[in-house]
């Protein structure tokens, strides 16, 4: 009689204790989210290669458990769309390209197509922009580029969160001391000269009617620049900082912020982002392309001496 109650309270408490998330969906624990290449814009960078990919972000993603394959500018849009159902994400970094005309630009914008048209059919393919792959996000949303001088160079900030922040996604799994510090305390990097205004984005309504707007911040111009986003609707994710740098960027010049709890928030964001990719089945077609495929293929140089990163992948 006992084991019976025993049994019909588990019973009961698994059908119905769990909170009504998303429809039960087959989850990946092998994830390889892509990172878009970019042009190597730095002279001190450009002998190395024509473009690259810092190493911060490879290990951020990294950390969370998942595989990263670099993904190279100007291919055709069948070697795009074979890539596309070969990863789980995808990652736009950083750095100082053109948000319209440039090949990185260009090469974001037909995953941002083929992730929007996978999502109507049910296909779950999460994005993920940090500073200008942030801006880039909200340029390919927008059809514009909507940048202004918002400059917060080399500086560490609390966010500004507003009420969508606690009902996020992104900050769902946040323990609520964390958020508190999150708000209160210097935790996210800021590298930027340009931004969005939070008044532009609330102006533009292909921006306000796709994203929640997370967080914002001051700028030294004094006006007031979004810094986190997520879409409403799609997976796709922007945040202006870079939480990166918290746990794998030192340059002793950088105010890269490596608090305790600056490091939990770097780990926690990966970690949420990882786990999206973690909804997504798509993958490579055989065991020998996947290995191609991965950044293992590729070193990392040292670039500690030369610019404000440790090492970068050029390629
Ligand atoms: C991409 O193609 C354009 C046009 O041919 C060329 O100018 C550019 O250097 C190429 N970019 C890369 C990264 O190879
Ligand atoms: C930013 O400021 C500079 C110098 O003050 C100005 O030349 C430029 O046009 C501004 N750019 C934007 C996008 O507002
Ligand atoms: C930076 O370090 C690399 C690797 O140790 C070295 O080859 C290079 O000469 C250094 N560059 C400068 C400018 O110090």
């Amino acid at each position: 009689m006992l084991t019976l109650c025993v049994l019909l309270l588990t019973m009961i408490s698994c059908c119905c204790g769990a909170f009504p998330g998303p429809p039960k969906q087959q989850i990946n624990d092998r994830p390889i989210i892509g990172i878009l290449t970019q042009e190597t814009e730095d002279d001190n960078l450009k002998p190395f290669g024509k473009t690259y990919i810092p190493s911060s972000y490879v290990k951020y993603l990294e950390s969370a458990g998942c595989r990263v394959t670099p993904v190279k500018l100007n291919l055709t849009l069948p070697e795009y769309e074979k890539i596309f159902n070969s990863i789980n994400g995808m990652m736009f970094i950083g750095g100082a390209v053109n948000l319209l005309t440039s090949d990185f630009a260009k090469a974001a914008a037909v995953f941002y197509k083929l992730a929007l048209k996978a999502y109507v059919s049910g296909d779950y393919f999460p994005l993920w922009g940090t500073c200008l792959g942030f801006q880039l996000l909200t340029a390919l949303v927008a059809g514009d580029d909507l940048l202004t001088n918002a400059t917060v160079e080399n500086k560490a900030l609390p966010l500004k969160l507003t009420a969508d922040a606690e009902s996020s996604r992104m900050f769902r799994n946040f323990p609520p001391e964390l958020m508190k510090s999150l708000s209160q305390e210097p935790l996210t990097g800021n590298f930027h000269h340009y931004g969005i205004a939070t008044q532009t984005f609330e102006g533009n309504e292909r921006l306000e009617s796709f994203f929640s707007i997370l967080s914002t911040n001051k700028a030294k111009e004094g006006v007031e620049f979004v810094s986190t986003i997520e879409g409403k609707k799609y997976p796709f994710y922007g945040v202006q900082w870079h939480p990166e740098v918290s746990r794998f960027q030192w340059h002793p010049d950088q105010e890269f912020p490596h608090s305790v709890n600056a490091v939990r928030v770097s780990y926690l964001t990966a970690d949420f982002f990882v786990n999206e990719a973690r909804r997504s089945s798509h993958h490579f077609s055989s065991a020998k392309e996947e290995d191609a495929a991965l950044i293992y293929n590729y070193s990392p140089l040292y670039v500690g001496n030369i610019s404000s990163y440790m090492q970068i992948y050029f390629f």
